[in-house]
């Protein structure tokens, strides 16, 4: 009603200034104005041809973009290409890098890390060097072109495992920040939403639920039974949906991708304490080895000794990618025996030797 109003007063002025004729046909090139534009479509588009890059910790791994402007249009030195990483909750954009032609800039954990392919003049592609576990999500591909602005999004996939993970002072203790920094103390970081469905898929079965890193609290049901849920329930990935991260306490859901380094075991000729263990490893020129690296070495390297053996968080655990008879017969799996008394002087020691 508001716009009809405006134009008729636009029109009653332009009546004063001109007759009719004239107004009228300033209305019409105003809308053939109007028509030439749509039949000409927009002016520029944004693309990816992957809409998910597949890489690991420690790759490059190039995200494509490319650009199209009308053939028409000049050159805009203007033209700028900006890539943002969207969070896991979609809540905000976090800056990655901008170009505007020879300005370039790099933010926060990418800065000095990230550039353009540069593969030809309309290519935006991105290139991430030494990947993190962190750089795990979804990007945007921005290109703004004066007036016009266009958008592609690219996933960026790390190669991976994710596990379920508890601390010595047992389940459901850890709030949404214990469970992060949980997850870094094992060599890992908090699991996302996709990544548990990706091994709940796999076949992952666990009836203790954990933090997410959107927040979310869940947990991944291959066989149901009675005290998952009930038996008479569907397979799937259970919810509780969004906690408050300060307050409620879960077991949490960790993912880790390669490393560089050697993992490894020694146990002979005594068993260890865990102060032994360290020990152990440190005159080995290495350290005791974390949750996630065996988790690693199990999934991505086939890592099997049926040898139960300390880890740095207190744990004792072996892993078994070839089940046999007394060495978890049923499935490939890391084994867990539990947070033993540091004094027992019962295992071996796992240890990680990190690459120069
Ligand atoms: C990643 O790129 C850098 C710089 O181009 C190169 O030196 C390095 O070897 C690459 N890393 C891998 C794992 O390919």
């Amino acid at each position: 009603m508001k716009s009809l109003l405006l134009l008729f007063a636009s029109l009653f002025s332009l009546c004063i200034a001109q007759t009719f004729e004239d107004a009228y046909s300033d209305l019409e090139s105003y809308n053939l104005r109007t028509i030439y534009i749509t039949e000409n479509g927009p002016k520029l588009t944004v693309v990816t041809d992957q809409a998910k890059v597949i890489s690991r910790r420690g790759a490059n791994a190039t995200l494509p973009c490319r650009f199209h402007r009308t053939p028409s249009a000049g050159p805009n030195p203007k033209l700028r290409i900006k890539w943002t990483k969207l969070t896991a909750d979609y809540l905000r954009e976090v800056d990655v890098f901008v170009a505007m032609g020879y300005h370039k800039r790099s933010y926060g954990k990418f800065h000095g890390r990230v550039h353009l392919q540069g593969d030809g003049d309309n290519d935006a592609s991105l290139v991430i060097n030494d990947l993190t576990l962190e750089d795990y999500g979804r990007y945007k591909c921005e290109v703004i072109d004066a007036l016009e602005d266009g958008t592609a999004v690219v996933s960026l996939d790390l190669q991976g495992v994710v596990f379920p993970y508890f601390p010595r002072f047992g389940r459901y203790n850890m709030n949404f920040h214990d469970a992060e920094k949980a997850c870094v103390d094992q060599d890992a970081v908090v699991a996302s939403f996709d990544q548990l469905y990706d091994a709940w898929r796999a076949g992952m079965d666990w009836c203790n639920a954990g933090w997410l890193s959107d927040g979310s609290v869940q947990y991944p049901i291959t066989k149901p039974r009675e005290p998952c849920g009930g038996r008479n329930t569907v397979p799937g990935v259970r919810t509780y949906g969004k906690r408050n991260k300060d307050k409620h306490r879960y077991d949490v859901f960790c993912f880790t991708s390669n490393y560089n380094g050697r993992f490894y075991y020694m146990g002979r000729p005594g068993k260890l304490t865990y102060d032994e263990a360290v020990a152990t490893c440190q005159r080995d020129g290495a350290e005791i080895a974390k949750v996630g690296q065996m988790y690693a070495a199990w999934k991505l390297l086939g890592f099997d000794r049926c040898d139960a053996g300390w880890l740095a968080d207190g744990s004792v655990r072996y892993p078994i990618s070839r089940p046999r008879r007394r060495c978890s017969p049923d499935e490939a799996a890391v084994r867990f025996s539990g947070f033993p008394d540091r004094k027992h002087k019962l295992y071996g020691v796992y240890c990680f030797k990190r690459d120069e």
